[in-house]
């Protein structure tokens, strides 16, 4: 994936036509290109944060900083704001009517919910992949160059370079090589996932949001997929939701636990494991309630 990445890791320039789609007013490219970028890997802070659908809490009072390169888990109850929290770091909740949020969340300094903020830009630089695997009625090929084309490249090998790299950044490369105008609804459910892994990485994100990525998949293909994530982490900022508290454990460095809607621990995976300082956390964990 280092192949290519952009040399300057900051707000990259997008085409005036791709802001057609949001509401909000965008910056343009030259105030996106100002942006500071500290670091390759984005550094996300939330502040105070909240989002509520009208009345209802999604997460309330959520202040934690999400460090760069290193897998974070989100654990939780069900209900408990996980998603919703998830969703947040790309704005997936703009749609939905009635959402309003409070404090801030940051990327790389900037705020997301900062009316300036180009929305495609963003989700341009972080990705999402779902519980699901949701790859486009289309070839492997052509699921994998959407993110790009929709960028304006056009260059057949350029696309061919790009559509190559992610899919071994994806460690799907030697599964689909001599197949790639397969239609991708023919893969597996693991080999979708890794497919739909390859379509995220392909518009050159930093981080990478997973929701319960691995929860419809087998523990073969979960493993994989969890090799993945371990070998992704060294180039990219990874949050990932999940149920399996032994996957959270395997695989993150860092684990947050909510509870109805408000981040209760964030800590050390170890630390949250072993020793967590919340009654609630310890209860979860050990099966408890949830
Ligand atoms: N589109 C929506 N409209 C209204 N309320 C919503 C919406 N999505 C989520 N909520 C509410 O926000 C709260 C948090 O939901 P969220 O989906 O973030 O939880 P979660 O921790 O991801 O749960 P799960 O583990 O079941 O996926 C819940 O009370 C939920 O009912
Ligand atoms: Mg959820």
């Amino acid at each position: 994936m280092q192949g290519h990445r952009p040399q300057t890791m900051g707000w990259t320039p997008i085409p005036e036509a791709m802001t057609m789609e949001i509401s909000r007013p965008s910056v343009t490219a030259s105030q996106i290109t100002a942006l500071p970028s500290p670091c390759p890997c984005g550094v996300i802070k939330a502040e105070a944060f909240s989002l509520y659908y009208g009345q209802k809490v999604g997460v309330r009072n959520v202040s934690m900083e999400i460090y760069p390169c290193t897998v974070t888990a989100i654990i939780g109850p069900s209900g408990c704001g996980k998603s919703t929290f998830l969703r947040s770091i790309n704005r997936m909740n703009d749609l939905i009517p009635g959402v309003r949020t409070e404090g801030r969340l940051l990327l790389d300094g900037h705020d997301i919910y900062d009316k300036r903020t180009n929305l495609v830009s963003l989700r341009q630089q972080v990705g999402m992949v779902f519980q699901r695997p949701n790859p486009f009625p289309k070839s492997i090929f052509d699921n994998v160059a959407y993110g790009p084309r929709l960028q304006g490249i056009r260059n057949r090998m350029q696309l061919q370079q790009i559509v190559e790299q992610s899919l071994r950044a994806a460690a799907l490369w030697n599964e689909v090589k001599d197949g790639l105008n397969k239609s991708a609804l023919a893969l597996s459910g693991g080999q979708q996932q890794r497919l739909c892994i390859a379509r995220a990485l392909a518009t050159r994100p930093r981080i990478l949001l997973m929701d319960e990525p691995c929860s419809a998949l087998d523990p073969i293909a979960t493993g994989r997929i969890e090799d993945l994530i371990e070998q992704l982490k060294a180039s990219y900022t990874i949050v990932i939701v999940t149920h399996n508290m032994q996957q959270a454990a395997r695989i993150s460095q860092w684990t947050a636990f909510f509870c109805l809607g408000e981040l209760i621990e964030y800590d050390r995976t170890e630390r949250i494991f072993s020793n967590p300082t919340n009654k609630q956390t310890e209860d979860y964990i050990s099966g408890r309630f949830g």
